[in-house]
């Protein structure tokens, strides 16, 4: 409950035009909770909803690069501390899936806890994997949702309900043509 009224205050802060403090590293823009005296803490659900707020969204890491390099950003300014809500989750599936993006998580590297045992993912469009995997009819949020975990920053899975900082990133623009056929709400 204080959270949700914390969250709210932190809004309001954004409208009042308080200052957001994000970072560029390797050409991708970040916002990381931590570092922002307004930001609160937040479970997975309103993390994604705070990031949509600020026009950006929570963070995706497809490639070992861009993981490396929040990884060892975080440690160095001494934020391993903290656990950080990532976009990964499993809720639809039993495959991990970033959900800012809709991409499967990266089988060329794997930075899941050992313990987790969870199942392995690959680099085939989701869609197709889809039809290949069954979809839970449960929330599935009590081990649903990616964290990168205090003090090695590895990630795990945890319940999207837990209080936890986060980070967002900049949205990217796609361009897909999809030839859309232009019409009116007055046309049946
Ligand atoms: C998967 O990770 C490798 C290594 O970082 C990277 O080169 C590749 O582009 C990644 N694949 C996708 C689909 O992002």
């Amino acid at each position: 409950m204080s959270h949700i009224v914390l969250y709210l205050l932190a809004l309001s802060a954004l409208v009042q035009g308080q200052r957001i403090t994000t970072i560029q590293l390797d050409g991708v823009q970040y916002f990381i909770s931590r570092m922002n005296p307004y930001s609160p803490e937040l479970n997975y659900f309103l993390a994604y909803q705070y990031c949509r707020s600020i026009g950006l969204q929570l963070a995706s890491f497809e490639s070992k690069e861009k993981a490396d390099s929040i990884t060892q950003y975080l440690s160095n300014a001494g934020y391993n501390k903290y656990d950080f809500w990532t976009s990964g989750n499993r809720l639809g599936t039993d495959m991990l899936i970033w959900m800012s993006t809709g991409l499967p998580f990266n089988a060329t590297f794997d930075y899941m806890k050992r313990s987790s045992g969870d199942p392995t993912s690959n680099n085939e469009p989701v869609a197709r994997q889809l039809s290949a995997v069954e979809q839970k009819t449960d929330s599935g949020a009590g081990d649903g949702c990616i964290a990168l975990m205090a003090p090695d920053l590895q990630w795990d899975t945890e319940d999207c309900t837990r209080i936890k900082d986060f980070i967002c990133e900049q949205t990217r623009c796609y361009y897909y043509n999809y030839g859309s056929i232009p019409v009116s709400s007055s046309q049946g």
